[in-house]
């Protein structure tokens, strides 16, 4: 992979040029004078997904130049070396290889002469027999009765990627009850703790490193409450596992050795749901659908490696986003789920996009100008209709947006389904065209007649979305919808000149909650901590009495 700085690229100063010309072309102008807009922007992937690009501001010349802009930046090699396992993650010194945790092919992928394809089958085969036998009744709790739930005790990508497919996929979840814990508050474990009865119920520690403090700490006050409350003392060994990298560490807290479910560096946490990490997945819709999960991600890979750029659906998608943060600026990037199976979308996405590319150093070392990830936001259609989209329609801020949809639906009652495709189908619409009030129509203010005034109900348009069509929520799609979106974010990352696979970022914060902590419980806080932060502490132990 180069690291080229891309505003120093031929094609970016052709692009700031570009953009003095288009900038102020409204999408109805582009649509008008090209019949086949539609279809020339646009593209199928298989017939699975389908991607209508054509509601933003661009034109042919501008996608001719953001592909010119991917060739400098030598994103062809780039995508290849991730796939080859190249240690990419180089400020980590490790590979990206969440791509052959999906791969279909029996060919071996050798990282530091280990031979990881092995590595990967026998430990979704473990998977599929414990999955199997916890779903089929025959793995039995200490009292021998069937397990009915099971509680996923993880944060960040050990509990958002779950997540999102468990509530994704729900339309084919079996008997288990499925239960987050995430937080440290002390609610998600006292409101979890009401619902589920210890002798059925079986606890994954989920963490790639086994050392997350909120993590760790449900895991222990749980640990400690299950040996108290049923005073089995082989407890652990039938009802508690871990999903990690760092095996040693979940040894130390307990777990047994045939109760760890392995994954390994070169998978990132915000990656892993396609590992063991996703063990709550598959107890959840069974090792068959899940292994369809891996399928549907595993063809998507196939497509963003062997398709041409022009026609490769997360590098299209890249370089518009590129083009809407680094030219018009623009500073959020919305993700619409018109789903509520798929609620948990945008907040994955949060993870996957800004911990990735939420960075300001390049990889040369040197500080960006350049803009790098836009914040990612977003919520479930229509309910984001009667919420914020008055922002949208008339807001000062431009805000892309990405509506997702599946065109059947697992529910397909009265006309239910149709009136939401009807909305999903109006707001990109509106967004994009506006509507044909004479903007100097007149209008009352006050009584009084105004013939150059704006009327407020004037929506301009010319508001850029992505429209992507399921064909259906499975979890082949929904596979490959999530890959698509991993490889949209790599491409950013590539051309961004970023390190995409690392987080430096949130360690301070963690490092500093821990001195916080220890420092609760005496008194020295007086010359440690700025002025705010004590009185804040100050106050916390005011409130508490401490
Ligand atoms: O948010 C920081 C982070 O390290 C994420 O990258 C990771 O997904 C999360 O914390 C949880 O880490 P672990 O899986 O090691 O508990």
């Amino acid at each position: 992979m180069k690291n080229i700085n891309p505003t120093q690229t031929f094609t970016w100063q052709q692009l700031k040029n570009h953009f003095i010309d288009i900038k102020d072309v409204h999408i109805k102008d582009f649509f008008n004078t090209d019949q086949n807009r539609f279809s020339d922007y646009s593209l199928f992937f298989e017939d699975e997904i389908f991607v209508d690009f054509s509601k933003n501001r661009i034109n042919r010349e501008t996608l001719r130049l953001l592909l010119m802009l991917a060739q400098e930046c030598d994103l062809s090699h780039a995508i290849k070396n991730m796939f080859l396992g190249y240690k990419i993650n180089k400020t980590e010194n490790r590979s990206v290889l969440h791509t052959a945790l999906r791969n279909q092919l029996n060919n071996n992928i050798i990282i530091d002469n280990t031979n990881v394809s092995i590595m990967i089958k026998k430990e979704l085969k473990k998977i599929k027999i414990f999955s199997d036998s916890i779903i089929d009744g025959n793995w039995k709790g200490y009292t021998g009765k069937n397990i009915s739930d099971v509680v996923n005790v993880g944060i960040g990508g050990s509990h958002l990627g779950p997540y999102m497919v468990t509530e994704s996929l729900k339309f084919y979840k079996n008997h288990l009850n499925i239960h987050y814990i995430s937080n440290i508050d002390g609610t998600e474990v006292t409101e979890i703790l009401k619902k589920v009865n210890l002798e059925t119920t079986i606890f994954l520690i989920a963490s790639k490193s086994f050392t997350t403090m909120e993590t760790l700490s449900n895991a222990t006050y749980l640990k400690n409450w299950c040996l108290l409350h049923t005073k089995y003392k082989e407890y652990l060994s039938i009802h508690f596992f871990a999903l990690c990298e760092n095996v040693t560490a979940a040894l130390n807290f307990g777990i047994c050795y045939q109760n760890i479910f392995k994954f390994w560096k070169w998978v990132g946490g915000r990656y892993s749901l396609w590992s063991a990490s996703g063990l709550s997945i598959v107890l959840s819709i069974g090792f068959k659908n899940f292994e369809s999960l891996l399928y549907g991600s595993y063809m998507m890979d196939q497509h963003f490696l062997y398709q041409e750029l022009p026609y490769n659906i997360p590098v299209i998608l890249a370089l518009i986003s590129i083009w809407y943060t680094n030219f018009f600026n623009v500073e959020t990037e919305a993700i619409f789920p018109y789903d509520s199976y798929m609620h948990a979308f945008p907040a994955y996405l949060q993870q996957s996009y800004m911990e990735s590319n939420g960075k300001s150093i390049d990889r040369n070392g040197n500080l960006i100008s350049w803009k790098t990830s836009p914040i990612i936001w977003g919520s479930s259609g229509t309910n984001s209709q009667h919420s914020f989209f008055q922002l949208l329609h008339q807001g000062t801020v431009l805000v892309p947006c990405d509506f997702i949809v599946p065109v059947i639906s697992h529910n397909p009652i009265g006309s239910h389904h149709k009136k939401l495709l009807s909305n999903f189908l109006a707001q990109t619409q509106s967004l994009a065209f506006g509507d044909n009030i004479d903007i100097n129509s007149k209008i009352i203010l006050n009584g009084i007649a105004n013939e150059n005034k704006i009327s407020h109900k004037y929506c301009p348009g010319n508001k850029p979305s992505n429209s992507i069509m399921l064909k259906k929520i499975t979890p082949y799609s929904l596979g490959a919808l999530i890959a698509l979106y991993e490889h949209k974010i790599f491409v950013q990352g590539v051309i961004l000149n970023i390190f995409s696979f690392d987080q430096w970022g949130v360690e301070l914060g963690k490092l500093g909650a821990n001195n916080i902590f220890n420092d609760f419980f005496n008194n020295n806080t007086n010359n440690k901590y700025d002025g705010s932060t004590k009185g804040l502490i100050q106050l916390y132990k005011k409130w508490n009495k401490i």
